[in-house]
């Protein structure tokens, strides 16, 4: 299986005036393709500062990060900006969509900021709303959409650039757990289908699912369990 992911020695500290504080701690961790992680572990753990940095969102403060066979720590910003253009889609606990955009023009916004032309953005956006199973609700703004729907409009959006790697940061946090349900279908699907899929949680039953759980505590892996294949 090809590697995609391979961490070696990540530190990340936080430094402040008066206080340091180290959210990461020699993490070493490789990631194959196609694999479905939830990283669990406490609050304060290092789970969103892991999230960051593999989205390329952050740097490390030490350590090396090599993605898709590239060197990340010395990539410029231009280049991360690139990089995450190209491989990573990035969803959150609140769907930070934009209110007065219908669904699918919050789903085309990446590509406006590519500088794409408005026929082809919206035709990508619509193909993602489709995926997400949200095309009868492209003229919908968030407002208009229940929660499970906004999640998905961020999932669409977070597909356009069909990205092999998927970052999601408790997706399901703000949500019941009937639409919790839908949002992980979609994510098991998206994973069948060749995706890798890595997912913060605090809810067992959706960490349940996953393939692989790796636990943090304290910045530090715990626990990295790969549930067996039957
Ligand atoms: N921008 C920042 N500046 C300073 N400290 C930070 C920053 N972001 C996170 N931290 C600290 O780093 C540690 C790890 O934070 P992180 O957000 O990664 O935790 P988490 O596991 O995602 O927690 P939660 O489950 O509450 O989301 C925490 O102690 C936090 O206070
Ligand atoms: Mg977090």
């Amino acid at each position: 299986m090809k590697q995609l992911i391979k961490l070696k020695n990540i530190s990340k500290i936080y430094k402040m005036s008066d206080i340091q504080v180290k959210a990461l701690d020699d993490v070493d961790l490789v990631i194959n393709e196609g694999e479905f992680i939830a990283l669990v572990g406490p609050s304060g753990s290092g789970k969103s500062t892991l999230m960051n940095i593999l989205g390329c969102l952050d740097v490390p403060s030490s350590g090396s990060y090599i993605l898709n066979n590239e060197n990340i720590e010395t990539a410029t910003e231009g280049k991360l900006a690139k990089i995450r253009n190209e491989n990573i889609g990035f969803v959150f606990q609140s769907f930070n969509l934009l209110n007065n955009m219908s669904a699918v023009d919050n789903v085309s916004l990446p590509c406006k900021y590519a500088k794409m032309r408005t026929k082809e953005s919206r035709r990508l956006a619509n193909e993602a709303l489709k995926l997400v199973g949200l095309e009868n609700r492209r003229n919908h703004k968030p407002y208009e959409l229940s929660g499970g729907e906004q999640q998905r409009v961020a999932f669409a959006r977070a597909l356009l650039n069909k990205p092999s790697i998927l970052l999601a940061d408790e997706p399901t946090g703000n949500l019941d757990s009937n639409t919790s349900k839908e949002i992980l279908d979609l994510m098991c699907d998206l994973n069948e289908q060749g995706t890798t899929i890595i997912l913060v949680t605090h809810d067992r039953d959706i960490a349940s699912i996953a393939k692989r759980k790796i636990k943090l505590f304290d910045g530090k892996i715990v626990d990295d369990l790969q549930k067996d294949v039957i």
